[in-house]
C-alpha cells in the first residue's frame, strides 16, 4: 500500500511533500519514470519548459490510472518569455505539451532584470486569473527580489523553488519565505547525489535502518520543506519515496544542519551577480 504522502500548504494550495523531479530526464525517459513513480504513490511531478519533455510529462499523466484531480504538476517559464504575450504564449505551449488545460503550479524559472518585474508579474498573474494555473510561485528568487515578486502580485507565491540539500544552509531565505507565507521547494535535495557518501548521512541512517538519501530526503520534509528528488532508477524511485516511517530526532536533525558550508552551492548561475541570501 503506498503512504499517504503529507502537504504543505503554499499560498491557496496543498503541494505533496515530495515529488519526482524531471530535470536532465530527455531521452524520452520521463514518461516510464512518471508512470512508475504515480503507481508507488507520488502524486507531484516537477518538470519546466527549459527540461524538454513537459511531452513525455504528458503521455505518463494521459496513461496512467490516477486520476488527474489527484496529481500535483509543476511547470516553469524560462527566462526567454518573460514578456507580456510571450509569457501567456510558453503556458499555452506547456499546457499543450502536458495534455492538460490547467497545472497546479506555475513557477518563473529564475529571476532576470528585464523586461521589468512587474511586467512579468502581471503577465503571470494574467494566466492565473484566466484559470491555466491553480497557484503561481517563483524558482531561484533571493529574499529581496521574492518580496519585491510578491508585492507586485495580486495572487499568492505559493513556493519559490530553490537550491537546498545539507551543504547549502538557505536559512535566512527560509525564515523569510515562511513569513510571508510562501513554501520551499527543496531543489538539487540529494545535492545531484553527493549525499550519498556522506558518513554523517550514513550514520544517522544506520540508526533507522534508512539510506543517507532518505535521511536528507526525511530532513527536508521534517522542516516542512518540500522536497523533488529525480533518479532514473525505479529502485531509488520506491527508496526516495519510503520516508514517512521513521522521524529524526532534534539532535539528528542538528548535526545534519551542521553539514552546511561555504561553498555548498552546486547549481549552475546564469548570472554572474546572481547570490543567494547570506546567512
Ligand atoms: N528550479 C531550478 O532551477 C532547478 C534546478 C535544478 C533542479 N531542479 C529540480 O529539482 C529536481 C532534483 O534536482 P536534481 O535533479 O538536480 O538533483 P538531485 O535530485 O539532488 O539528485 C539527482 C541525482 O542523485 C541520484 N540519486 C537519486 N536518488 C538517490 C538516492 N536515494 N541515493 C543516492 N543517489 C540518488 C540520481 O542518480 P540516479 O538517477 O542514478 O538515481 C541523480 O544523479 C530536478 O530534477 C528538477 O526537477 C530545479
Amino acid at each position: 500500500m503506498p503512504h499517504a504522502i503529507p502537504d504543505v500548504r503554499a499560498g491557496d494550495v496543498a503541494v505533496p511533500v515530495i515529488g519526482l523531479g524531471t530535470w536532465q530526464l530527455r531521452d524520452g525517459s520521463a514518461q516510464a519514470l512518471v508512470e512508475q513513480a504515480l503507481e508507488l504513490g507520488y502524486r507531484h511531478i516537477d518538470t519546466a519548459q527549459i527540461y524538454g519533455n513537459e511531452q513525455d510529462v504528458g503521455a505518463a499523466l494521459a496513461a496512467t490510472g490516477v486520476s488527474r484531480s489527484e496529481i500535483f504538476v509543476t511547470t516553469k517559464v524560462w527566462i526567454d518569455r518573460f514578456a507580456e504575450g510571450d509569457l501567456q504564449r510558453s503556458v499555452d505551449e506547456s499546457l499543450r505539451k502536458l495534455r492538460v488545460p490547467q497545472v497546479d503550479l506555475l513557477l518563473l524559472h529564475w529571476p532576470k532584470p528585464q523586461p521589468a518585474l512587474a511586467v512579468t508579474m502581471a503577465a503571470l498573474n494574467n494566466v492565473y486569473d484566466r484559470g491555466l494555473t491553480r497557484a503561481i510561485g517563483l524558482s531561484n528568487f533571493p529574499s529581496a527580489v521574492m518580496a519585491r515578486a510578491a508585492a507586485a502580485s495580486e495572487a499568492p507565491i505559493a513556493t519559490n523553488q530553490v537550491e537546498y540539500h545539507p551543504y547549502l544552509s538557505q536559512k535566512t531565505l527560509i525564515a523569510k519565505a515562511r513569513a510571508a507565507g510562501t513554501a520551499i521547494t527543496a531543489w538539487s535535495p540529494l545535492a545531484q547525489g553527493k549525499v550519498a557518501d556522506d558518513p554523517v548521512l550514513t550514520e544517522i541512517g544506520q540508526a533507522h535502518g534508512k539510506t543517507a538519501g532518505q535521511v536528507t530526503l526525511r530532513w527536508q520534509v521534517q522542516q516542512g520543506v518540500i522536497t523533488i528528488p529525480r533518479t532514473r532508477s525505479p529502485a531509488r524511485l520506491a527508496e526516495n519515496f519510503d520516508i514517512f516511517d521513521f522521524a529524526l530526532s532534534d539532535a539528528e536533525m542538528a548535526r545534519i544542519f551542521a553539514l552546511a558550508r561555504p561553498d555548498g552551492r552546486l547549481g549552475d548561475m546564469l548570472d554572474k551577480a546572481f547570490s543567494w541570501d547570506v546567512d
